[in-house]
């Protein structure tokens, strides 16, 4: 069952409910914030102090940024991970598939704010299926007649148990831009965190594992060979107004991406994905 929701200021949201899971989806951003299996734990992080608001991005869930990660590397003015989070989407298309699962599809074209920011035509359709497992597909259509390069994430953020508990795997001898040292490094064994973590892996596996105590919840990555993972820590916390001081304990941020040297380059015509499908045990 899928049903439009709207908050008393005007925030409007989809729920779906089926014999798999729920979810809720905010139009603006086509940002999932929230994604919950039948008898399992919210899967996906979000702040107690998130903002519900027009043009502030949601902190939590699945925040898309496109058309570039981080900051633009051409004017780091323009704002962080893009516009796409911000602006909002229309939900075009929802089914219910053969095997209790819901497809809903979410689309972006340019307006005025989009092309003062990225002067391209555009199509962007956001492919959400909310079943036992969880399937996000971001699908940038060139509708240009030049090329157009892009950098972009699926920026989810995983809700977990503590995370002292949490151990992530795939990423074993992976080459790594640490973004706090402005340097590479490698990464030699199963990741563990204990300190603010800022980083994009190259070329890890695109089998990702997030072990939480007893749960695991594992990540299919197509169409990228770059992984972001990201933990504030406590001070970068409390400098954040819409993060809980104490959030950075029970979140972590694996994101699906094409980023920095991962960028790709979109010809006039063509279409490019990023996917990734979410299981749990
Ligand atoms: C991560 C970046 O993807 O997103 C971090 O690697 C950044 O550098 C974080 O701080 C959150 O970004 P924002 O714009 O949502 O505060």
């Amino acid at each position: 069952m899928i049903e439009h929701k709207e908050l008393e200021n005007g925030f409007q949201y989809i729920e779906v409910n089926n014999h798999h899971a729920t979810a809720k989806i905010a139009l603006q951003g086509a940002h999932l914030f929230h994604y919950q299996a039948i008898n399992k734990e919210p899967l996906l992080w979000l702040s107690k102090k998130a903002y519900f608001e027009k043009e502030k991005a949601i902190r939590g869930g699945v925040p898309i940024c496109f058309p570039w990660f981080g900051k633009d590397n051409t004017d780091p003015s323009l704002p962080q991970h893009g516009f796409a989070r911000k602006q909002v989407w229309k939900l075009i298309s929802t089914h219910e598939l053969a095997d209790g699962s819901t497809n809903l599809q979410f689309m972006l074209t340019p307006n005025k704010e989009t092309r003062a920011l990225w002067d391209y035509s555009f199509v962007l359709i956001y492919d959400v299926t909310v079943g036992k497992k969880l399937t996000l597909k971001l699908s940038t259509i060139n509708t240009d007649t030049q090329a157009f390069e892009i950098t972009q994430a699926l920026h989810s953020y995983f809700n977990v148990s503590d995370i002292k508990n949490v151990s992530i795997e795939g990423l074993e001898n992976s080459i790594y831009y640490d973004s706090l040292e402005q340097a590479l490094a490698k990464q030699h064994k199963a990741l563990s965190i204990s300190e603010e973590v800022d980083r994009v892996y190259f070329d890890a596996s695109s089998k990702i594992t997030l072990l939480d105590g007893d749960r695991k919840i594992e990540l299919n990555q197509e169409g990228s060979n770059s992984l972001v993972v990201w933990n504030p820590w406590k001070e970068k916390s409390e400098t954040m107004t819409d993060m809980n001081d104490d959030g950075y304990k029970t979140m972590v941020c694996l994101e699906t991406a094409n980023a920095l040297k991962d960028f790709r380059i979109v010809k006039a015509g063509e279409t490019y994905s990023l996917k990734v499908i979410i299981s749990q045990n």
